[in-house]
């Protein structure tokens, strides 16, 4: 099945809306500005017009808070580049197109745009007097479409940005949701800890994407394009079903209390084993090695950077010691966090009703584990359920002189970044978690 058709996280502004529980990503989203800072700093300033898209931009508070902040870096280059050698006189008219699947609420993106796009006046108000008229900094414009296929025309993108997206496969390998298949992914609902030759099932398929992911933003960059990254993770390279580090306990909200909530489902005669047989998760975290192969396989990247997976936490440490006290709403936020980004794809398979009452069981797991973890403080301390394994990649298309230079085992990564201290991160803003 094409899972492109229904994995959009959940539209508009209610209770599991992506709109409302995205404010996790929002806050590793800030710990990377210093790094897309840099990135920027990498790209070939164009004196014509500047296309930057983003892919995978789902509703859109994160994405155009990204656009907002790699707007002003970009503005803030324009402005450098005019006052030290006066070769650049003016800010280049800005394009963002924002990129998600075609069932992604691009209604609510469209009214976020409409209100929270920085004001041209607001980033460089010395050079943008001739954009006076212009209500926002930059033009847009909304592509549906899955990113692992041509969107945008040929070398026309100076800036591309996906975060937290990459990990979505375009499908489920269909030898894994064939009964009769000895690869049949049989008892579970991902690969997590399961058969490992299941999980090179989906190391293929995943392979796959990366490739056609690649050579289509190879096509649509310019040349000194850059391509910033940032996607899930995983540690184990020879090891793919090891998909979280195994250092850490109950990391991912998919782990083992999202899998044991499918055998409560079945276990209440909610759904048949072949129901959730035939589900799986459409994630696959890539190892560094594993996205390092593709980029030289597909050959028309210089690699500016590309570090070790970096464990990062959703959610600063004090503020999930403070949710865990109160068990029951804590339950509720984490189910609505995981309903907001994999609802869609679970009812696509098994309808509203399934959904809702597979929730309830989640929420009823999370709740017991809280609970337990209210005596025992050395187990709440281990309790790392938004600690997401994340790799970042920044890319720059190669020119037709560097092309042809090709040098596929030698990489430099050319960005120094030392790592960013979490602490200095913004405060977030979670749903209140008192009784
Ligand atoms: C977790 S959201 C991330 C949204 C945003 N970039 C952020 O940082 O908050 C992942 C997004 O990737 C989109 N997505 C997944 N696969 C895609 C594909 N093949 N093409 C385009 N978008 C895709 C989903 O629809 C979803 O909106």
């Amino acid at each position: 099945m094409d899972q492109a058709k229904f994995i959009a996280m959940v539209g508009g502004d209610g209770e599991f809306s992506y709109q409302r529980m995205g404010v996790l990503q929002a806050h590793a989203g800030r710990r990377l500005e210093p790094l897309l800072a840099e990135a920027v700093k990498h790209m070939s300033l164009p004196q014509g017009p500047l296309h930057i898209a983003d892919f995978g931009c789902s509703t859109g508070r994160n994405s155009i808070s990204y656009m907002n902040f790699i707007v002003k870096c970009i503005t803030d280059r324009y402005v450098e580049a005019g006052e030290n050698n006066g070769h650049v006189t003016g800010m280049p008219e800005m394009l963002v197109s924002f990129n998600d699947l075609p069932g992604n609420d691009f209604n609510t993106l469209s009214q976020l745009l409409a209100s929270e796009a920085k004001d041209a006046k607001d980033l460089a108000p010395s050079i943008n007097g001739a954009d006076v008229g212009r209500a926002s900094s930059y033009f847009s414009a909304m592509v549906g479409g899955s990113f692992y296929n041509r969107l945008l025309p040929k070398e026309s993108i100076h800036f591309a940005i996906s975060r937290f997206c990459l990990h979505w496969m375009s499908q489920i390998p269909a030898t894994v949701t064939d009964k009769s298949s000895p690869l049949y992914n049989k008892g579970r609902s991902w690969i997590l800890g399961g058969n490992p030759t299941i999980a090179r099932e989906f190391a293929q398929q995943s392979m796959l994407d990366l490739d056609n992911f690649l050579d289509s933003r190879a096509a649509e960059m310019v040349p000194g394009g850059i391509v910033f990254a940032s996607f899930v993770s995983r540690r184990d390279a020879a090891n793919p079903e090891n998909q979280v580090n195994p250092e850490c306990h109950h990391c991912f909200a998919v782990g083992p209390d999202f899998e044991n909530a499918w055998n409560d489902l079945i276990d209440d005669g909610v759904i048949t084993t072949e129901t959730r047989d035939t589900f799986n998760l459409p994630i696959y975290g890539r190892s560094k090695e594993e996205v390092e192969a593709a980029i030289i396989k597909c050959g028309a990247f210089d690699i500016q950077y590309l570090q070790s997976p970096v464990d990062e936490d959703l959610c600063p440490e004090d503020e999930l010691m403070h949710m865990l006290q109160f068990p029951k709403s804590f339950a509720m936020f984490l189910s609505a966090f995981v309903r907001a980004t994999n609802g869609p794809t679970i009812e696509a398979h098994m309808g509203r009703h399934n959904t809702d009452e597979f929730f309830i069981r989640y929420q009823r797991r999370i709740t017991a584990r809280a609970t337990s973890l209210l005596s025992d403080p050395k187990a709440q301390q281990e309790y790392k359920i938004f600690r997401v394994t994340f790799l970042h990649v920044v890319l720059k298309r190669k020119t037709a002189h560097t092309l042809s230079d090709v040098n596929p085992g030698v990489h430099v990564s050319q960005i120094d970044l030392t790592p960013t201290d979490s602490s200095t991160s913004p405060r977030l803003k979670l749903a209140s978690c008192s009784p």
